[in-house]
């Protein structure tokens, strides 16, 4: 197994305020810095590649110098969505490539032990997402009001960072592209496919930052990690 990581970071930030987030400062580091060293220090992942706004290359490369810039080995620009932007990521990685690990920049928060839960399920498995159990209880709604409650028993959150194998996940990209489907993430492709999509346990406390409130969550959960 040859294994890399695409981190996208191509995204404008509509939520978080209009402003791309990733270099938003988030404990001392620019919040792209923390997913690419947690990548980047796996002796199992041989190479990353950063996925970057369209014109907007030089400003993330100049934002992470001295936070990882070095320890990117190529910068493919993304496209108008995320699905998009992981496509041009994958067809930045090396021929040596043979697996992949794609992962979400507006998920500092993760950690160590889940990217290693993910290596090791690619052993056994094609394609691995983490996923939390829904602790809420969950309901459908309908003109404001609650038609039925769903059973949660059975629901889960999907995070990132998702393992595939490479032909796997490019294959999938290629039938999205071919029948116009769009998907939130790569999981979901491969799953369109037909084939099968194994989960490992993910993590609460790998939070995705959308809204800019999310900010002091991922910054009080790195403060935490690092005190550990
Ligand atoms: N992303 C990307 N290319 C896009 C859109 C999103 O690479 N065209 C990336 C983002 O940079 C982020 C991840 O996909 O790391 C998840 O996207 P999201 O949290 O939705 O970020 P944004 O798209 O930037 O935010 P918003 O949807 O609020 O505009
Ligand atoms: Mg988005």
């Amino acid at each position: 197994m040859n294994i890399f990581a695409v981190i996208v970071a191509a995204g404008s930030g509509e939520r978080f305020g209009g402003r791309p987030k990733q270099l938003a400062p988030l404990c001392g580091s620019p919040m792209l810095a923390w997913s690419i060293k947690r990548l980047g220090d796996r002796r199992n992942i041989t190479g990353l590649v950063c996925v970057v706004p369209p014109g907007g290359g030089e400003t993330i490369r100049a934002g992470l110098d001295g936070f990882g810039a070095d320890d990117i080995d190529a910068w493919p620009e993304g496209g108008e969505t995320r699905q998009h932007s992981v496509r041009n990521g994958l067809a930045a990685l090396p021929p040596e490539a043979t697996h992949v690990l794609i992962h979400d920049a507006a998920r500092p928060c993760v950690t160590e032990r889940l990217i290693s839960r993910l290596t090791d399920a690619l052993r056994t498995h094609h394609a691995v997402v983490p996923v939390t159990p829904a602790v809420d209880t969950l309901v459908h709604t309908e003109a404001g009001v609650v038609d039925r409650v769903v059973d949660r028993s059975h629901i889960a959150g999907v995070q990132t960072p998702q393992a595939f194998e490479l032909a796997l996940i490019r294959r999938a990209h290629d039938a999205a592209l071919e029948s116009g489907a769009s998907a939130s993430d790569d999981g979901s492709l491969v799953l369109a496919l037909g084939e099968k999509l194994a989960t490992v346990e993910g993590e609460r406390m790998n939070i995705k930052v959308t809204y800019p409130e999310d900010m002091a969550i991922a910054g009080a959960i790195l403060t935490q990690e690092t005190r550990e």
